[in-house]
């Protein structure tokens, strides 16, 4: 059991979750542990982080392609708030703009959003499981589309933790991300389900999309966002792909849509296939590690580093029967 001075420092309260997903009430307990240093050597830093953010009222809110807060704030307040938030380095995924203080995330979010969303079952007043979800970028978008709940799991808590900070000033019971895998939440059906970037980090990928079956109500939609190759093979990787140790298969569109259909789901459709441009992907100020330029061949941007060949996306859509 965790000791009770930990509960003081426990910051999310999530009544409003439990109320919504009754059966998750059970999940409290590893929720709790989520949020330690025991979880996570930065954990403290990171909270400190979302403490120190200067109490700022919003007094408009976009949930749109640069996910936006407007209100007044002085300079110095503008200083705190800029430099708290870059204490929750790395911003992989955005972009998002605070009381003027923009974060030029790793990724253009918003590009992947753009290609997803006209596939989409209108998410009006659904209930919704996004696996995989980062910070919760994509759950503020499937708000502005008025999507009712969004819950959004990932294991990496300092993701959370930039949830945490945006959602101080959004106070949303409606955007939740939980630190936890895919794996440890019980079952619970959903009206759209998604998982995006997630399916070629497992090692057992079909067994990822047999549980997003389990978690789509009937007549419920799937949104699976892939890395593919165009050949008729897929690709298992060796030691790295793109510079990622923890690519597994990299399924061509034929693998990709058969694991849906064998899943069980059917109008199964491949809505989308882009190659990842480093326009898409980048270092930048507020991701200063390496990004996809540095992951590619150097004499050759349509190969990786290790010969492969450079990232393509596939979405695929499909349906749950009744
Ligand atoms: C490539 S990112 C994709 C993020 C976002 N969905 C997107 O499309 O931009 C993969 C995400 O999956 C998360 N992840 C890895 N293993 C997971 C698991 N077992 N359950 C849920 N999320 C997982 C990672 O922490 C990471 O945030």
């Amino acid at each position: 059991m965790p000791e009770l001075g930990f509960f003081s420092r426990f910051t999310v309260n999530f009544s409003p979750l439990y109320e919504a997903i009754p059966e998750w009430h059970t999940l409290d307990e590893s929720l709790a542990t989520c949020f330690s240093s025991a979880r996570h050597g930065d954990y403290e830093r990171w909270q400190s982080a979302v403490q120190d953010l200067p109490d700022l009222n919003v007094d408009k809110v976009k949930l749109s392609d640069t996910v936006t807060l407007e209100g007044a704030a002085t300079f110095s307040q503008i200083t705190e708030l800029e430099a708290a938030l870059r204490k929750l380095h790395p911003w992989r995924k955005g972009p998002f703009e605070l009381f003027g203080v923009k974060i030029d995330s790793e990724w253009r979010s918003d590009w992947k959003w753009q290609r997803v969303v006209p596939h989409l079952d209108a998410l009006t007043d659904r209930r919704i499981l996004d696996v995989g979800c980062g910070n919760g970028y994509f759950g503020w978008r499937m708000l502005e589309v008025h999507a009712r709940l969004v819950v959004g799991v990932d294991p990496t808590l300092i993701f959370c933790m930039q949830h945490q900070a945006i959602n101080r000033y959004l106070k949303s019971v409606q955007n939740w991300v939980i630190p936890l895998p895919f794996e440890q939440v019980p079952v619970v059906q959903f009206d759209t389900v998604f998982s995006m970037g997630v399916v070629y980090h497992r090692r057992e990928p079909q067994q990822h999309v047999h549980r997003l079956y389990t978690f789509t109500q009937p007549g419920g939609q799937l949104v699976l966002e892939s890395l593919v190759v165009e050949t008729k093979e897929s690709l298992v990787p060796g030691d790295r792909y793109a510079r990622m140790r923890n690519v597994w298969v990299i399924p061509s569109i034929t693998e990709l849509t058969q694991w849906v259909s064998s899943a069980g789901y059917v109008d199964i459709d491949v809505v989308d296939v882009t190659a990842t441009t480093p326009d898409e992907q980048r270092s930048t100020p507020w991701m200063r590690f390496d990004s996809l330029p540095e992951a590619l061949h150097p004499d050759n941007p349509l190969h990786t580093a290790e010969g492969y060949p450079a990232p393509v996306r596939a979405v695929v859509v499909g349906r749950k029967p009744e």
